[in-house]
């Protein structure tokens, strides 16, 4: 064992040497050179012609550990090797069994030190490596002394070996004393491994926890570690729910190595366990481990729970029953950020020991060491949280602001709500491609950043009027003006009747013709009027033909309130009715067209952090065309991004394909995917993203989503892909 005494009387001048050598071992910072010390120290007392050093190397699987070769010496055959290519020794053989053929392996399982008198005398140890390597060597290998390394946990570290003793110059066992004082050195190396190892650890789980951005995953680590450190079977993180007016304690990981449970984290579905909930003024019954260490910010450390009365642990209880496992030891531990806030808890449970595997209670030692990584874990988790809430915020903010540019228009119904949409399809399209887009890949904070722009890409149209953004019809103002126009149109018809009747009356003789050109005058009236109808919507071209006849019907006359004879249409009815294609003027599409100078200007002046920043260029492109024709920058294809030209792709397809105006029939993919082509003809798209946009079938993808059935009438998309 480690704690096995000197049988032998040691000389003070041993005594004075090994003080020496555990000082220097104790002050070594680095692991390796701690190892070849201590090996280089235990060879010069001994006159050992060579030495081995093995570390245990940790595995997830408890059977896949190994001693693996740290240093190996052999000063006869000039064998010095730092790290040896050599194959680790398995602990574990035929499926969990340790391995206790090999001698350093049986070190390592029974704690003890084991001293070889000859190798080839030797039985019950397997020594057929040794030999091969005499053999293959023509070395003579005889005296071995084997120490295992045994931390103050009782975990067993390393294994080290010395090989041939030597007495002036002759091959000898090693000497008990010798022995005494080598485990004296081992001991003290052990410490310092020890703590070496577990503040090298610590640093790289602070590494580690400070690069993760999932809080998962972080929970995962530090359960891992928890467990690792104290040999624990299993454990639970509870995350503190703070925002119910009884607050929580939310199973967020729970994991049990024996029984094989593994639920939550990151890869897992969330845990289906009723939180537990935590009354800070409890008065009647016991509270739970982890809802008092919750409440109270304490370390409770039990050795037996069924030997226990403090806590309630029916649930613990319920659980052995129904797993057949006898949870005995727990260790709960608070999870407090840097403001002294509990954020949740962390509980072990079952402790083992290293080499017996017993369940034993979890050590003091442990219980400082597990505290300390708890609270790096708080504070890298309460960061995470933070950051999600604000994200959470942010996402939601935004979401908000598209709802309210969505509402001031029924008629572009879900548009910044739907290029998202688009976008990432696109995107998802680009990143899985091997032709063009090849080298296209996105990080998950790139991945943000466009779909932050996508959101945001209209803001400006928060500042474009409602009656130019919601225009439905050319004379829709505030309200639709063809009403104003048909009640003028009734008092002319309602002027011919009255002309009609009175001609009647004067020249009865006339009647037929009087009536006939009466009815031909109504029929005219009425074709004008649909005619008008039919212009105010916008829905077709007007030719020089269609405007001169609007101007020809706005002369028409009627009488207003006052007895006075008016044109029919006033000269801005006129200019409106005129317009060429859709309903907006010329003005109005400026003032369309400045929500982009809004949107940047809105955008630029949002203090964006880095991973954001380039959500202005990203949004702000939409409406730019390849050749440089577009607006508001007139940027050309060079001097855009690859998501600003996507977001231009999005934003019209998104447009062509929804339905715009109630009394049409929404856009079909040919016609939509025909428009798209002639634009890239046109230069207006970017052609390689097009060729992406119809080759991958995100418009299909896109349709089944998101558009009516109806909509979807391409099934060969390679006509569309077809060079002009
Ligand atoms: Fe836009
Ligand atoms: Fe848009």
């Amino acid at each position: 064992m480690s704690d096995q005494l000197p049988k032998q009387p040691m000389s003070t001048e041993m005594y004075d040497r090994i003080i020496a050598v555990a000082v220097k071992i104790a002050g070594e910072a680095d692991v390796h050179r701690l190892c070849s010390t201590l090996l280089s120290e235990a060879q010069s007392i001994t006159g050992a012609q060579g030495g081995t050093l093995y570390l245990v190397s940790e595995n997830e699987q408890k059977q896949d550990t190994a001693l693996d070769f740290v240093i190996v010496r052999n000063s006869i055959l000039n064998i010095d090797t730092d790290k040896s290519n050599l194959p680790p020794l398995p602990l574990f053989i035929n499926d969990g069994e340790p391995n206790l053929k090999n001698v350093a392996c049986h070190a390592y399982h029974r704690g003890e030190r084991i001293n070889i008198e000859d190798v080839y005398a030797s039985e019950g140890f397997d020594f057929s490596g040794t030999k091969r390597f005499d053999e293959s060597t023509g070395f003579n290998s005889k005296s071995f002394l084997t120490v295992p390394l045994i931390a103050d946990t009782g975990r067993v570290l390393g294994v080290f070996q010395l090989l041939n003793a030597t007495d002036h110059g002759q091959v000898v066992s090693f000497d008990p004393t010798h022995e005494s004082a080598i485990q004296i050195l081992a001991n003290f190396a052990a410490k310092a491994l020890e703590t070496q190892l577990a503040s090298q650890r610590r640093r790289e789980l602070l590494i580690n926890l400070s690069g993760t951005s999932d809080t998962k995953r972080l929970t995962e680590q530090i359960l891992k570690e928890a467990k690792a450190i104290t040999n624990a079977d299993g454990g639970t993180i509870f995350m503190l729910n703070d925002k119910l007016e009884i607050h929580q304690l939310e199973f967020s990981l729970m994991v049990n190595d024996p029984l094989d449970i593994y639920l939550g984290g990151a890869d897992v579905d969330d845990i289906d366990l009723p939180p537990l909930p935590v009354k800070h003024n409890q008065v009647e019954g016991k509270s739970g481990l982890a809802t008092h260490c919750a409440i109270t910010g304490e370390v409770v450390n039990i050795s037996d729970a069924y030997d226990n009365n403090e806590f309630d642990f029916t649930h613990v209880r319920e659980f052995d029953q129904q797993h057949d496992y006898y949870s005995k030891s727990f260790l709960a531990v608070p999870l407090t950020n840097h403001e002294d806030e509990v954020i949740g808890v962390l509980q072990l449970v079952n402790a083992r020991d290293f080499r017996t595997n017993e369940v034993i209670p979890f050590a003091e030692k442990a219980e400082t060491i597990v505290t300390a990584l708890a609270t790096y874990a708080a504070i890298a988790l309460h960061n995470r949280i933070l950051l999600q809430d604000l994200k959470a915020l942010l996402d939601a903010f935004i979401q908000v602001i598209a709802q309210a540019i969505d509402a001031k228009s029924s008629h572009t119904s879900n548009h910044c709500q739907r290029v998202p949409l688009l976008m990432e399809m696109i995107e998802q399209a680009a990143c899985e491609d091997n032709q063009t887009f090849a080298n296209f890949d996105l990080s998950e904070d790139e991945w943000y950043e466009i779909r932050v722009a996508a959101w945001m890409h209209d803001c400006g149209k928060l500042a474009t009027p409602d009656s130019v953004l919601d225009k439905s019809t050319k004379l829709h103002l505030l309200r639709d003006g063809i009403h104003e126009v048909q009640t003028r149109i009734a008092t002319i018809r309602q002027s011919l009747k009255v002309e009609y009747l009175e001609s009647l009356i004067e020249t009865p003789e006339e009647a037929l013709k009087i009536k006939t050109d009466y009815e031909a005058n109504v029929a005219e009236l009425e074709d004008d009027t649909a005619f008008l109808l039919t212009a105010n919507k916008g829905g077709e071209f007007m030719s020089e033909e269609s405007k001169e006849r609007v101007r020809k019907i706005a002369k028409r006359q009627w009488l207003n309130s006052h007895g006075e004879l008016q044109p029919l249409l006033t000269s801005e009815e006129v200019d409106f009715l005129c317009i060429e294609r859709g309903t907006l003027s010329q003005g109005e599409r400026q003032i369309i067209n400045d929500h982009m100078v809004v949107t940047l200007d809105m955008l630029e002046s949002l203090p964006f952090p880095k991973k954001l920043r380039r959500v202005p260029e990203y949004a702000g492109g939409h409406h730019e065309k390849m050749d440089g024709s577009g607006f508001p920058r007139g940027l050309t294809r060079g001097q855009m991004s690859v998501p600003a030209r996507m977001m231009a792709i999005a934003d019209i397809f998104e447009a062509l394909t929804s339905q715009d105006r109630p009394y049409k029939d929404p856009m079909k993919i040919s016609l939509a995917l025909t428009i798209l082509k002639r634009m890239r003809e046109d230069n207006h798209i970017d052609p390689d993203l097009f060729e992406l946009f119809v080759r991958s079938r995100v418009w299909e993808k896109y349709a089944k989503t998101t558009l009516k059935p109806e909509q979807l009438d391409v099934t060969d998309a390679e006509p569309y892909l077809a060079q002009a």
